[in-house]
């Protein structure tokens, strides 16, 4: 949290969040053929405990973020910081959320500090598949993931990125990707629905990627149960 948040809306500024691997299978909808279908993308993946989890059931799982151009142990400590920090914006806000994935703010803090261990064991253990990478801009090749997942970055901090931005952010999630982009929310941390959706998905298709809204078995920032799932196999240059 290095600048002045008062300046963004709802959380403010872009914090390092934990999700545990089973928020993940909700958020997006997973089932066990979706990750073992080939590589996995998680960007952006913070501290999240995806990789851990999907590891385990034999999945070939990348995470890139760029916080992990600094020191690990750092991060593991910014991690746990700014999952309080976002802990008491739930508890500073609760008409922004629902509760059924969590319980209540205890389960939250718990289960997201629990994904900080769990990111923190499986970067120790994997540290080439924790790589350095900003939108929009990815260091991988076309095509190189069957499957990728972008949670709580774009729609999510409309005061960081604007509308090209956007565009230009899931056009790169799309050329590293054969098969699904799927992201989520599509909502703000104010709860607001992101204004130029509709515009984003014909910006899309008009560059050869169509794209569908899928509601998914979750919600914690109120109707926040949408996924933005795009086709990432059309041509680059379309
Ligand atoms: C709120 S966290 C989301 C992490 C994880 N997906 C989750 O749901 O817990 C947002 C992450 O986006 C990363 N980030 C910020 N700017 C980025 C960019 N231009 N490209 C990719 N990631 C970025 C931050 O470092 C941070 O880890």
């Amino acid at each position: 949290m290095g600048s002045d948040a008062s300046q963004y809306r709802g959380l403010g500024d872009i914090i390092v969040t934990a999700r545990p691997f089973d928020e993940y299978v909700a958020m997006f909808d997973l089932h066990d053929a979706d990750l073992l279908a080939g590589p996995v993308l998680d960007c952006p993946a913070g501290a999240s405990g995806f990789a851990h989890g999907a590891r385990a059931l034999g999945a070939d799982v990348t995470a890139v973020d760029p916080v992990y151009g600094g020191p690990h142990d750092a991060l593991v400590v910014r991690a746990r910081r700014d999952t309080v920090f976002g802990n008491d914006y739930v508890r500073g806000n609760p008409e922004t959320y629902s509760w059924g994935f969590f319980t209540d703010l205890d389960d939250h803090l718990t289960r997201r500090l629990g994904a900080v261990d769990a990111f923190d064991a499986d970067r120790r253990a994997n540290a080439d598949r924790y790589v350095v990478g900003a939108l929009p801009a990815l260091p991988f090749e076309n095509d190189a993931f069957a499957l990728v997942l972008s949670s709580h970055l774009l729609f999510v901090y409309p005061d960081h990125f604007d509308a090209p931005a956007h565009l230009a952010g899931v056009r790169e999630l799309a050329r590293v990707c054969s098969g699904e982009v799927r992201m989520f929310p599509l909502v703000d941390t104010t709860t607001a629905p992101w204004p130029h959706l509709d515009q984003l998905r014909r910006d899309l298709e008009g560059v050869g990627h169509g794209s569908e809204v899928r509601q998914v078995p979750y919600e914690f920032i109120r109707g926040g149960n949408d996924m933005l799932v795009v086709d990432g196999s059309a041509s680059l240059d379309a």
